[in-house]
């Protein structure tokens, strides 16, 4: 298939000015964003919505300034998630105004632009089928115009929440050649590891991103009745030594904390002395310290 720069006419649309003047205006964007962060896994419902979520939240209960772009073009959940959902977007001439959790952590999704709980996300083209050709370079597309056309102000981190699948760091990457570093999400199943594997082998060998860390995410249950921390998954191993090398925490699966993400209250705000909420904080804490040491 070709590009469009390999395009011989474009009908006069212009494709060409017009990509690269939104390159360049995502440029300019970025020219007020300290970190740039992705958080990845290849495994798909391993927690990356919820903790991109959690940790936006304690980097701004840090006292740092937030804003989170949900990635997942397709499956957005971050709106609901952090509890924005109805919020109403704002357009002025300097960009879309980004919507704001009751703790000022900014978020742009498309759950934000769609008008119906239940309508899916359909790209403009001739059939479906063709849409379906096309959906990675739309993707990319709809991702550019999040960055490049929401009105971040300064900000110190810049959070991305990544839909599932080892092939979709190349996007972001392509979007943000100097991407701060990765996290990555697994949880302590065999299948799981396995594929967060290719995604860590992805980031560090292919693109050459940095990987700021892992997250063992549902890595036991505390017992609510006798306090006892009991295993979630079938796995008596302990996390595989490539992952425990880089390890940010292992989270606890915390009923409260899915209960928040279906009611978009803020979980961190809400259980501040629970053992996941301690972890998570202290994964925040190294994020910070990652890009204190390698600014
Ligand atoms: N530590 C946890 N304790 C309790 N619930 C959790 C925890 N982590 C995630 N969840 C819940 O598990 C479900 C799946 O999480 P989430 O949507 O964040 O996964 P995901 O990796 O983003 O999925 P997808 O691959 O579809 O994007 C959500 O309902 C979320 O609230
Ligand atoms: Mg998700």
């Amino acid at each position: 298939m070709r590009t469009y720069k390999e395009l011989p006419s474009d009908a006069g649309s212009n494709i060409i000015g017009q990509v690269t003047a939104q390159m360049n205006r995502l440029q300019k964007r970025l020219a007020s964003v300290k970190h740039t962060v992705a958080i990845m896994s290849g495994k798909g419902g391993v927690g990356k919505s919820a903790l991109t979520a959690n940790l936006a939240t304690a980097l701004t209960l840090k006292g740092s300034t937030v804003g989170v772009v949900d990635a997942d073009i397709n499956g957005p959940t971050l709106a609901k998630m952090m509890g924005v959902r109805s919020a109403t977007l704002e357009y002025t001439p300097a960009g879309v105004k980004p919507a704001m959790t009751a703790l000022g952590t900014k978020l742009i999704s498309m759950d934000l632009l769609l008008a119906e709980d239940d309508a899916p996300v359909l790209w403009n083209a001739h059939t479906q089928k063709d849409a379906f050709t096309w959906r990675s370079t739309m993707e990319v597309g709809a991702l550019r115009e999040f960055i490049a056309d929401t009105e971040w102000g300064t900000l110190d981190y810049l959070l991305l929440d990544l839909p599932p699948g080892t092939d979709r760091l190349p996007n972001v990457a392509e979007l943000i050649p100097d991407l701060g570093g990765v996290v990555v999400v697994t949880i302590p199943s065999e299948v799981s590891q396995l594929i967060v594997k290719k995604s860590v082998t992805m980031a560090r060998d292919i693109l050459k991103v940095p990987i700021i860390g892992v997250v063992e995410n549902m890595a036991f249950y505390v017992c609510q009745h006798c306090g006892e921390e009991e295993r979630l998954f079938s796995t008596d191993e302990p996390l595989d030594t490539a992952f425990q090398q880089g390890l940010l925490g292992s989270v606890p699966f915390d009923p409260r904390l899915a209960r928040s993400g279906d009611d978009g209250t803020l979980y961190l705000d809400e259980y501040r002395d629970t053992l996941a909420s301690k972890v998570l904080m202290e994964v925040a804490e190294k994020v910070q310290a990652f890009f204190e040491k390698s600014p």
